[in-house]
Order: structure tokens, then C-alpha cells, then sequence
């Protein structure tokens, strides 16, 4: 089964929040004081979401993401992603992590039978790290990066948000790392998601970023496959990961969009920056599969076009990656 939306993109991709909370305050994510929590009647139970999944994936989905806030820090998730992995139909089963716990626990994500993770990781020096992250701790990372492999995981993708000012003489460190360890970095524009004045000047552009590693490396384009999502992919020639660049600011790639989220409270959303979104309670509170599966394909069939997110004209509403799972 194929889930097509209104206009014709195959919608193929699930990320999937399992919490809120995070064990981290990254300052383009959070406020400092956190976020307001919620009680645990309205965090979805792993049944709940193990319902949502399997539906998802009745209907066409065949990739699901796992994130947060910080999905490690749940209680119980790796018992829940033994259950996940095995729904019948389902091709993918990732997970994306801040790394702050991953060094304890790659080896049982593995065992359960997630097959890739992405970490977040914005800086390579301890000062700065700490700055972004107010107060993550860089060695517990690089140490879980360690983890995943030797656990049996490719080296993780890394989610790389830069920021002028902030990060973005790191460029080239993160683009030697993936011929040096290996891994893909695939560099994220920074989105004004925490509403604070004067965020344009963190912005830096995919083109920009693109162009300071071409300074110095020749790079060469990477094909990508049917669950690659909105990244353009290039490699160093010889280097075993690639160098990716996520232009959500500045290039709409909103025709490729091959995604739906739901999070941790059960608020399924087509597209990141809308304010549309469907509450599915009614068809987890008491278990409802067909109500389910007709408010998911709503989901896909209002999927919007394209959103109006840009540098100068961009009037949003506060909106915590934290609770949509980025
Ligand atoms: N801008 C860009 N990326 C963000 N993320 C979270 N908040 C923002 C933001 N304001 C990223 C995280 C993580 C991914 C899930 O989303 O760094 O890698
Ligand atoms: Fe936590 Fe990720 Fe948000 Fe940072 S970006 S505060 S690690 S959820």
C-alpha cells in the first residue's frame, strides 16, 4: 500500500516522538528553564504509540524515526523497540539522540534492532558544546559515537546545526570528520524555532556552508535513495561519509517532503513549521484502529504544499523542536 497525498508525494516516512523531556537545554531548542512538563496522562503509553505505528505502517509507512525531546531518557524504550521492529512491513527503524546516554546504551538500541542512529552534535570543542547545549557534556558523546559502533551500528549520521558566530568556524572540522571517523555530517540551517530577537544573525546558508568547504575540498554529489528525505548529499572524494546540507531556511524543499510526525502527546503535524495539526486521543482513548488510520490519512491528505518559513518574512508562532521531534 502506497500513502499519496494531494499532491502526489509519497508519503512513506514516520518520525515518531516517545517524549518531551530532554537532558539537555540546547539554546535553539529550548527556553532555559526547559520546557513546561507535561503530566504522564499526557504522554502517550508505549502501547498507544506501538498502535500508532502499526497503523502507520498498514497504511504505507515503511520507515520510522524514533525522537524526542531525548528519546533515551524514557524509561522502558528499548523493550519498546524490540516491539517496533518486528511489525511486519516496516523497512526502517532509526532513532535520532543527543548521544548523552548512548554509550550505555548502543548496544541493547542495537540488540532491539534499530539499524541506524543519528546523533546530535554541534560542536567539537568541550567550551563551545557546552555553550550550545547549556552544559552537555562533549565526552559523553564522542564516547557513545564509540558505543554505537562498537555495537555493531554504521558509524552515526551526525545532525550538525550551525550558527555565525556560534559554531560555524567548525565547518571544516566536521567536514574532515566524516573521512576521519567515518561518519556522514549532514549540516542543518538554523531555524528561528525558540522566538528570540535577532535570531537572523545566527543564520548562515547551505549555499554558504557548501562553498567554505569547497574552499579547500573538491566534493562530488551523492545519489540518494527513496528514504533519504530533504538532504543534498556530496562526499570528499575517498572519505567514507558523506556532507549533507538541510536548506530548511533558505531552499523550500518542501516537494520532496516525504514525512508525517506525531508527538509524544499524540499530535500528528504534515508539516514542521504548521500550526495544523490532529489530535489522535480520540482513536487511542479507547483503541480505535479504523478511526486511527482515517485520521492519519487526513494528516497525509492535508499535508501542505509548502511552507512559509524565510530569513526576512517569517512571522511564527513559538514552537519547540523539543516537542515535535524536529
Ligand atoms: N534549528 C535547526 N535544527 C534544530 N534542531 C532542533 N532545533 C533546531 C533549530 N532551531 C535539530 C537538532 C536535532 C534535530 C532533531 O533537530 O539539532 O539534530
Ligand atoms: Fe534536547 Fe535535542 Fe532540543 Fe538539544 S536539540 S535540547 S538535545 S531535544
Amino acid at each position: 500500500m502506497q500513502l499519496t497525498d494531494s499532491i502526489g508525494r509519497n508519503i512513506n516516512y514516520l518520525r515518531l516522538s516517545v517524549t518531551d523531556r530532554c537532558n539537555m537545554r540546547c539554546f535553539y531548542c529550548m527556553p532555559k528553564e526547559g520546557i513546561v512538563k507535561r503530566g504522564h496522562e499526557a504522554v502517550l503509553t508505549y502501547e498507544e504509540l506501538q498502535l500508532i505505528a502499526e497503523t502507520a505502517v498498514e497504511l504505507g509507512i515503511e520507515k520510522i524515526r524514533i525522537t524526542g525531546g531525548e528519546p533515551l531518557v524514557r524509561v522502558g524504550l528499548t523493550a519498546f523497540l524490540e516491539k517496533l521492529a518486528v511489525i511486519p512491513g516496516l523497512r526502517h527503524l532509526a532513532l535520532t539522540t543527543n548521544g548523552l546516554k548512548l554509550a550505555e546504551m548502543a548496544a541493547g538500541l542495537y540488540r532491539a534492532g534499530v539499524q541506524r542512529l543519528n546523533v546530535s552534535l554541534d560542536s567539537l570543542k568541550p567550551q563551545t558544546f557546552s555553550e550550545i547545549t547549556r552544559g552537555g557534556d562533549l565526552g559523553r558523546v564522542l564516547a557513545g559515537l564509540d558505543a554505537a559502533e562498537q555495537a555493531g551500528f554504521p558509524p552515526p549520521k551526525i545532525n550538525c546545526v550551525i550558527m555565525r558566530g556560534v559554531n560555524d568556524e567548525e565547518i571544516l572540522d566536521f567536514a574532515e570528520m566524516s573521512r576521519s571517523r567515518g561518519n556522514s555530517i549532514r549540516f542543518i540551517e538554523y531555524m528561528p524555532a525558540v522566538k528570540e530577537e535577532g535570531w537572523q544573525r545566527y543564520c548562515i546558508s547551505g549555499e554558504e556552508i557548501l562553498q567554505r568547504i569547497e574552499a579547500i575540498h573538491s566534493l562530488e554529489p551523492v545519489d540518494k535513495g527513496p528514504f533519504a528525505g530533504p538532504s543534498r548529499d556530496f562526499r570528499i572524494p575517498g572519505a567514507r561519509g558523506s556532507i549533507g546540507i538541510i536548506t530548511a531556511v533558505s531552499g523550500h524543499f518542501c516537494s520532496e517532503c516525504n514525512r508525517i510526525r506525531v508527538t509524544s502527546t499524540g499530535q500528528a503535524k504534515g508539516c514542521l513549521f504548521s500550526d495544523e495539526k490532529t489530535d489522535l486521543l480520540p482513536w487511542l482513548r479507547p483503541p480505535d484502529r479504523q478511526g486511527l488510520a482515517a485520521a492519519l490519512r487526513h494528516i497525509v491528505s492535508g499535508k501542505p504544499e509548502r511552507h512559509e518559513i524565510s530569513q526576512d518574512g517569517y512571522s511564527h508562532t513559538n514552537f519547540t523542536m523539543s516537542q515535535v521531534g524536529g
